[in-house]
Parts: C-alpha cells; structure tokens; sequence
C-alpha cells in the first residue's frame, strides 16, 4: 500500500496532537507498515481512504485509538538497563525500614519494568509496604501488562532466581511463556496516562522510571513532561531516565547523582 504525503502529514499532526510526538518525514515506510493492516481489516482499498475516513474524519474514535496504540514503540524487556536497578537495590538497604514505599513506571509499555521493580521490592522488603503504578499512553499496552503474559526471551536479564520466584513458566500452549505470579501483580497497577496531559490521581512517589521515552519529544515539550513527572517526586525522591536521554539544560530544578538518575531536593 502507498500513503499519499497529505495523507503522511495528517497522520503526523494527528499523532502529535494525542502523544506530543512528532514522527519525521522519515517514518513514512514506518507508518505504512503499522497502519496498513489496519485499513484492511476495516475494509478499506486504501490507506489514503483509511486516513482520510478515519485520521481525518473521525467520529470512530476507537478505531483512533487502535492507530495510535500501533504508532508507539513499545520494546522493553526485564531488567533493562541494570544501573537503575542496582542503584535501587543499594538504596533500599540504606533507607530507614517500615516506610512505605511507592514506584511509577511512566511510559510502562507491556510492563516489564514495572514487574522488575516489583520483583525487586518483593526481594528486599517482602510483600508489604510498597506499591508500584505503571501508566501508559497505548492501552493495548496497558491491556498487556495487566496480563503480565510474556515470551521467555524477554526474561533474559532477570536473575535466574526471580524468574523462579515470582514467574510462573508456561506449558503446553503457553509453551515459551512466562506469567508473573499472582502474590505480585496484586501490588502493581496499570492505568492509561499521557505524559502530555493533566494524569489521573495516581499521588506522589518516592522513584519514578521514565526512561526510553524523552527520546521521541522536542525539548519544550521534554520539559513540559519532566516539570509535570517531577512534580509527583517525593522530596528526597529519584526520577531515572534511559541512559541515552539527558535532562542536561532543562532546568527542571533537579540535581544529577549518577548517570541517567536525578534527585529531587
Ligand atoms: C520504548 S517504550 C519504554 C518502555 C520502558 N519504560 C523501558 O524503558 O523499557 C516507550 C513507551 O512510551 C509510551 N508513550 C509514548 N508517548 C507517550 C505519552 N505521551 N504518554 C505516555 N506514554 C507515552 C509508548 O506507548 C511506549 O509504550
């Protein structure tokens, strides 16, 4: 299928609009790929029809919703990036006991992250005290990771021990899967939250993950969307980013501690 460059345009202002992200020129191909499946199953010919009755159009905004949901990036996988949770490990052995503790995976995805986090909380603290969030933009994301149902070859970065632990490992056919263990999915919910806009009520947290998603955003809206992930950051708190997203001229009034982790005064 082809996509005409109206058509191109009008998928990236629509997908600006919702995500604040601006997809460039480049993507086209990108966005032809994950879009032209979609226009098939609703019958379309085209994806300059799909776009033009849907993108543009719209009264069917759960049809929207599927095209933004397939227009994210979602890859993730457990324990990515292990600083962060070595940080967190050495940290929890140094913070006075009984308080309670709260973590948001912000740009969750499918929710690997967010069960990390949890599993490394289970580990220090037992299964009391502390609470994870996971929020995303795509809810077929956040649909996916309140089934915490996952191919074992995302798991490879998890201590062998955790996966014993707190997964359980799938058989006949779910054969290649890991579930995540019932005792701790009950301490992390997912919810739909855009970094763009006003989040629902989900209170103030002692560390926030929000990395491998500033990469996508200009810098004023980077800012925008620090100064507001910020503001939910217990004093004494840590927000991490990804290794490759740097808050450096941002000016959002947090200090660098180590690399791709900042605390809140
Ligand atoms: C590459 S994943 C990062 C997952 C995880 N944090 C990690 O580091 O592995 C980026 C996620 O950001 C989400 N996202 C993109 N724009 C967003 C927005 N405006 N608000 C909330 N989430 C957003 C996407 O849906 C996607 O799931």
């Amino acid at each position: 299928m082809r996509l005409s460059e109206p058509a191109f345009d009008a998928v990236v202002d629509m997908f600006h609009r919702v995500s604040g992200i601006r997809l460039a020129p480049s993507k086209r191909q990108l966005v032809i790929g994950r879009l032209q499946k979609l226009a098939t199953e609703k019958g379309y010919a085209s994806l300059d029809d799909y776009v033009a009755g849907v993108v543009r159009g719209s009264g069917d905004r759960e049809e929207l919703i599927k095209v933004v949901d397939r227009l994210t990036t979602n890859e993730t996988y457990f324990f990515r990036e292990p600083q962060h949770f070595d940080f967190l490990s050495e940290w929890l052995g140094s913070r006075p006991a009984g308080r309670n503790l709260r973590i948001w995976s912000a740009a969750s995805s499918s929710g690997e992250e967010a069960y990390s986090i949890a599993m490394l909380l289970a580990d220090h603290l037992g299964l009391q005290g502390w609470e994870v969030v996971g929020t995303d933009l795509s809810t077929a994301m956040v649909d996916a990771a309140r089934r915490a149902l996952y191919p074992l070859e995302r798991a490879r970065q998890m201590p062998k021990d955790y996966l014993r632990r707190f997964c359980l490992k799938g058989q006949g056919p779910y054969e290649g899967q890991l579930l995540v263990s019932r005792a701790l999915r009950e301490h992390v919910r997912f919810l739909s939250g855009n970094l763009m806009q006003p989040l629902p009520e989900i209170g103030q947290f002692d560390v926030v993950f929000l990395r491998n998603v500033l990469i996508y955003f200009d810098p004023p809206a980077k800012r925008e969307i620090v100064q507001r992930v910020s503001a939910l950051i217990k004093p004494g708190g840590y927000l991490f980013t990804g290794h490759s997203e740097s808050l450096s001229n941002l000016q959002v009034g947090l200090t660098a501690v180590r690399p791709a982790i900042y605390a809140r005064a």
